[in-house]
């Protein structure tokens, strides 16, 4: 895994931006992964100002993002399929039809999660999936106890999670209990996995997932298996690793043709 301390969160956001700007250059017709949540919503403003600057060009992009609340109307101001529209879709140039979630209303949840992982594999594969972490080391909706191999599947979300999500529903009472989430296999299939953590709420989860043992305890901790993963955290969310002089080191070091 490769570990990149910026100095402030807006030097992680912007390198996080750097790094998808770079995909999307080196492979127009890049397949993304994408996450929702606080923390990817200044990448996606530097994503929009990029494309706005003509230096990207999503016309050929396709996406699938990783998750979404079972039983919200699409157009709920809370969904996720909401989120993306308000703070990339309808800014950029990506073909509706390029455009991928799970479906929180299927009435045959099984099927149509069967269905998602398919239209993953037809696209090509994802080639670059962005994430988050949750307080408790979920990637996706893959709480704790979340099989390392499962696939796209509904889950039950933490009651940690419902707190930390309640904020656009006003309550953690009106939060969703039920999810549909790319499970941890298919994020592991992913050709390259760029996780975005900043802020000290995620530091313990970040130490634990970068240098802690493998354990669906905490899920993220998988992506040490990932031949191609890059965390990008600020200083309050590197503050318990304990290796992060040595990561400044390799970055320090990192030939330029590495640099973004
Ligand atoms: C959300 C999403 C995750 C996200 C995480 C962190 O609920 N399902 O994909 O990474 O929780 O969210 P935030 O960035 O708001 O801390």
């Amino acid at each position: 895994m490769e570990i990149i301390i910026k100095p402030t969160v807006a030097e992680a956001q912007q390198e996080t931006a750097k790094i998808l700007r770079r995909q999307i250059q080196s492979k127009p017709d890049s397949v993304l992964g994408l996450a929702t949540g606080s923390t990817p919503i200044a990448v996606y403003a530097e994503l929009v100002a990029m494309h706005q600057r003509g230096e990207l060009d999503f016309s050929r992009v396709a996406t699938f993002n990783l998750d979404e609340y079972v039983g919200l109307p699409a157009d709920h101001p809370c969904s996720y399929r909401e989120f993306m529209r308000e703070h990339l879709f309808s800014k950029v140039n990506i073909p509706p039809q390029n455009i991928h979630f799970p479906d929180g209303r299927a009435t045959d949840v099984p099927t149509h999660c069967a269905e998602y992982e398919t239209a993953i594999v037809r696209a090509g594969g994802i080639d670059l999936q962005l994430l988050g972490i949750g307080r408790e080391g979920h990637i996706g909706f893959n709480e704790p106890s979340s099989s390392l191999a499962s696939r796209t599947r509904i889950k039950t979300l933490t009651p940690q999670t419902i707190k930390d999500n309640a904020k656009c529903f006003g309550s953690p009472d009106k939060v969703p209990h039920h999810v549909i989430t790319m499970g941890v296999g298919t994020i592991m299939d992913t050709r390259q996995c760029l996780l975005l953590a900043t802020g000290e709420a995620k530091a313990e989860a970040v130490a634990r997932m970068a240098e802690g043992p493998i354990t669906a305890d905490l899920p993220a901790s998988i992506l040490q298996m990932h031949p191609v993963c890059k965390l990008v955290v600020d200083e309050a969310a590197a503050a318990q690793l304990k290796r992060s002089e040595y990561y400044r080191w390799v970055y320090d070091n990192k030939p330029d043709w590495q640099r973004v």
